[in-house]
C-alpha cells in the first residue's frame, strides 16, 4: 500500500465494517468487535506499524487520518447501547459464513465398507467375532497341533494361559459353525493381532475379512470363483489372480492369493519387491476336521474359507508404501482418502 489515497480507501472501509459489526453485535459480541478493530493485531494497528515504510511527508497525513478513524471508532464503542426492544438485531445476514469443517472416515474403515458391500453382493451376511478369544477358537478348533508355531508367544499376544487377542478372523468360523447348521455364506471383517517386529508391510494390529461357504457340493470352483469376481469390483475389470500352493491346519487343499501389483502393471518395482505379485489373502476349502470338531458331517457338507488383509490390499489399491501410516493418524496422511 503505497498510495495516501489507497490508505484513506482502506480507513474509510474499516470504519465502515466496524460500524456494521458493532451495529450488529450483541452486547456479549461487542467486546469481540471492539478488540478486532482496536486491538494489537488489528487492521487499523497494521496500517499505523506500516507507517515506518513511508516517507515523511506521506507519514505525517496517513497517521493523522489513521489517528482519527481510530478516534472516531474509541468514541463509538465507548457508546452505552440503547435498549432497541422494539427492533431487536437477532442476526446480521450480511456476515459471512462460518465454516464447519467435517472430517470422513478412515481409509481402512473405508476399505472394509467397500469390501463388505461387494461380498454382501454376493450373498454374505456379515457377523462379528470377539477380538480377545480363547486358545481353542484361535488354534485348537481350527485344527493347530499343541506345538504349532503360530502359539509361540513371538507370534501371539497372550493374555493368560486360556485368553489372547485373536491373530486372524478364523476363530469366527468356528462360532458361526457351532451356532448354525449349514449353508451358510458370511463374512466376518475385523481387528487381529500378531506380535511380530514392526516395519513397513508388518504391524502388531491389522485388519482382515474372513469369509466363509458351507453347504452340499461347494467346490474350490466356487472359492475361485468369488475371489476373481471380488478382484474385479475392488481392483477393477481384467485384475489378475495367482493362486499358488500353500498349507493352513483348517483348510485343504490351501492357497495363497496375489494379485498383479497395479503399480508396476506386474513388470516388477519396489513395492512388489520385483516380483510382479503381491499377496493379499489366504484361503482353502475346510479342512473336515474342523467340521467334526463343530458337528458338521464331512461326507454332506463342504466348504471354502477366505481371509483377506485389509491394510495389504488398501496399500496396493491405493498405493500406499508403507503399513504404519494408517497408525501413526497423521492428517496430511489420512486427509488424502
Ligand atoms: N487365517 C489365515 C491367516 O490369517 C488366512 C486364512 C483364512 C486361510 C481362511 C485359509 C482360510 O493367515
Amino acid at each position: 500500500m503505497s498510495d495516501v489515497s489507497d490508505i484513506a480507501g482502506e480507513l474509510a472501509q474499516i470504519e465502515q465494517d466496524a460500524r456494521r459489526e458493532w451495529d450488529a453485535a450483541s452486547d456479549n459480541e461487542r467486546q469481540l468487535v471492539r478488540s478486532r478493530y482496536l486491538g494489537r493485531k488489528s487492521r487499523l494497528n497494521a496500517l499505523l506499524r506500516g507507517l515506518k515504510d513511508l516517507s515523511a511527508d506521506q507519514r505525517k497525513s496517513v497517521g493523522a487520518l489513521t489517528n482519527q478513524t481510530r478516534d472516531r471508532l474509541t468514541a463509538l464503542f465507548e457508546q452505552q447501547t440503547e435498549p432497541t426492544e422494539t427492533h431487536p438485531r437477532a442476526y446480521d445476514h450480511t456476515l459471512p459464513g462460518r465454516h464447519h469443517p467435517r472430517g470422513h472416515r478412515h481409509l481402512i474403515t473405508q476399505t472394509m465398507d467397500e469390501v463388505i458391500s461387494i461380498f454382501y453382493g454376493m450373498g454374505f451376511e456379515v457377523v462379528d467375532g470377539p477380538e480377545i478369544e480363547t486358545d481353542y477358537y484361535n488354534f485348537t478348533a481350527l485344527n493347530f497341533p499343541p506345538d504349532h508355531p503360530a502359539r509361540d508367544l513371538q507370534d501371539t499376544f497372550f493374555i493368560n494361559d486360556e485368553y489372547l487377542l485373536r491373530t486372524h478372523t478364523s476363530p469366527v468360523q468356528v462360532r458361526v459353525f457351532e451356532s448354525r447348521r449349514p449353508p451358510v455364506r458370511i463374512l466376518a471383517p475385523g481387528r487381529t493381532y500378531r506380535n511380530e517386529a514392526i516395519n513397513a508391510r508388518a504391524y502388531c494390529v491389522f485388519h482382515q475379512v474372513e469369509g466363509f461357504f458351507v453347504d452340499r457340493d461347494v467346490s474350490f470352483a466356487d472359492l475361485k470363483g468369488v475371489l476373481i469376481a471380488f478382484a474385479e469390483e475392488f481392483f477393477g475389470s481384467g485384475t489378475r489372480l495367482r493362486f499358488r500352493p500353500s498349507y493352513f491346519p483348517f483348510t485343504e487343499p490351501s492357497t495363497e492369493v496375489d494379485v498383479e501389483c497395479l503399480l508396476c502393471g506386474g513388470k516388477g518395482c519396489t513395492v512388489c519387491k520385483n516380483e510382479g505379485w503381491l499377496e493379499i489373502l489366504g484361503a482353502g476349502m475346510i479342512d473336515p476336521a474342523v467340521f467334526i470338531a463343530v458337528d458338521y458331517d464331512p461326507e454332506v457338507f463342504s466348504g471354502y474359507a477366505f481371509g483377506m488383509g485389509v491394510e495389504r490390499i488398501a496399500m496396493l489399491k491405493h498405493g500406499i508404501g508403507d503399513i504404519r501410516l494408517f497408525y501413526e493418524n497423521d492428517l496430511r496422511f489420512l486427509r488424502q482418502f
